[in-house]
């Protein structure tokens, strides 16, 4: 498995071009499922989980290629079984059960098993399907749901965790075709759900309310061919904002959408950090020392999961006690027992970490287990003191294309050490 090495103490400085939205880019490629003609999607990034998705959609009988950022898929003769082995990978593999149900009449899909940030449950997206009239049985670790036909239906998709991103685009996707007018109360507002149905009205969906906790599908006989470009991966972004910060640089974020982390900037500015803003691009920096900062995750427009772990790696290094509570994914803070080898003061209560700050981390080897941990982990390592080994890289490039590159070019003394095969 490739390593990630990283030498810290260069301040980063320059500016980043910012990839495709991966959590964007996965569901609208399964919405490509619910027509038999060609759509072209572009800035999508180059990434394992957006190849993985593209496996299932091949698997399941599409035409599809990739090429410089640009999907075509072609979905004329598809089955409704997905493999296995390739859905047991990436839990975003669920949000083809909507697709398959609507445009097949049935999906079987192996539920996704948990993974470290936590037991990743599907009960409502299940609900959902059946609220549209599918019946639901989970036979053999599969998911089974026929339905002869879908009819719209008023739900309610909110949890004890808020709503559900990949859920809302589930029953969105299945409602496109259903019988009637579904109306989803509780539904997420993240802005990959809003590109979603932007993407699906663009195929002759008729969706209103997207962005908001409400949201309107009036059914359609079928649904037609289309051209879209994927919004700017938000998390990516910020990810390069902390970076900037922590290395008490000077970076510039280009081709993002600022307004897609309001709440992240507002609560960095809180604590010190500075940002320059254009149409699209943010210049991050640090004039003064940063201070402490207490914060809870939430569904959007609150502060993103997604950052929770990159916003530790930052806080293990800024003076006082920071406490951070994750409130989506209780259990999402593998990366704190990594941070502690590198030096870093942090507890963990329940959900929440309580993290003072040190002067300075020591480089150690270390195991990334998450995305968003692995991508914590090299923030740590650009500011500690020697080599840092990120192990099981893996991780990270499911969601960061080609970050080594990246940092590279910004001043980082980074490089990718490959495994023996
Ligand atoms: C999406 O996952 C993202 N993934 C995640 O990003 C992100 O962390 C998450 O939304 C929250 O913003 C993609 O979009 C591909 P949820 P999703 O359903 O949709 C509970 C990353 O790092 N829940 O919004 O799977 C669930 O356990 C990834 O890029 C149920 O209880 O997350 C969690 O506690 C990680 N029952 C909360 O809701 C359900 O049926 C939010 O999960 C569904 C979810």
């Amino acid at each position: 498995m490739d390593k990630l090495v990283v030498t810290g103490g260069h301040k980063l400085k320059g500016r980043v071009t910012i990839s495709g939205s991966k959590n964007s880019a996965l569901p609208i490629l399964a919405a490509t499922l619910l027509t038999p003609e060609k759509c072209t999607i572009h800035n999508v990034p180059d990434l394992s989980d957006i190849r993985f998705m593209l496996a299932i959609l091949r698997f399941l009988g599409s035409e599809v290629t990739f090429e410089h950022g640009t999907v075509t898929v072609k979905a004329e003769k598809i089955h409704a079984e997905a493999p296995y082995d390739l859905v047991r990978k990436m839990r975003a593999s669920i949000c083809v059960l909507g697709p398959l149900l609507a445009r097949c009449g049935e999906a079987i899909i192996s539920l996704p098993g948990g993974c470290v940030i936590g037991d990743r449950p599907v009960d409502i997206h299940l609900k959902g399907m059946e609220a549209l009239g599918a019946q639901v049985a989970t036979e053999g670790g599969n998911v089974v749901a026929r339905a002869s036909k879908l009819r719209g239906v008023e739900i309610y998709l909110g949890s004890k965790f808020g709503s559900t991103v990949l859920g809302t685009d589930n029953v969105m996707m299945a409602a496109t075709l259903a019988e009637g007018t579904t109306v989803i109360e509780g539904a997420a507002c993240e802005p990959e759900v809003k590109d979603l149905a932007e993407f699906l009205n663009k195929m002759g969906a008729k969706i209103r309310g997207h962005g908001t906790r409400r949201i309107e599908i009036e059914g359609v006989k079928g649904l037609h061919g289309v051209e879209h470009t994927v919004i700017p991966d938000r998390i990516e972004a910020g990810t390069f904002m902390i970076a900037s910060l922590i290395t008490k640089g000077e970076v510039t974020v280009e081709k993002m959408e600022p307004g897609h982390l309001n709440n992240f900037i507002e609560r960095m500015k809180s604590c010190g950090a500075q940002f320059r803003v254009g149409p699209d691009w943010v210049t991050s920096t640090v004039p003064r020392k940063m201070a402490s900062l207490d914060v809870v995750t939430e569904t959007y427009p609150g502060f993103p999961t997604d950052m929770q772990a990159q916003l530790c790696a930052l806080m293990s290094v800024t003076d006082g006690i920071s406490v951070i509570t994750d409130k989506i994914f209780p259990n999402r803070f593998m990366h704190l027992p990594e941070l502690k080898r590198m030096g870093a003061k942090v507890d963990l209560e329940g959900s929440t970490a309580i993290i003072t700050g040190v002067p300075g981390l020591s480089a150690a080897p270390v195991m990334a287990s998450d995305l968003r941990a692995s991508a914590a982990l090299v923030l740590a390592g650009l500011v500690a003191k020697g080599r840092t080994e990120v192990n099981r890289v893996y991780h990270i490039d499911r969601g960061y294309e080609q970050i080594d590159v990246k940092l590279r070019a910004l001043g980082a003394e980074i490089e990718r050490v490959k495994s023996p095969a």
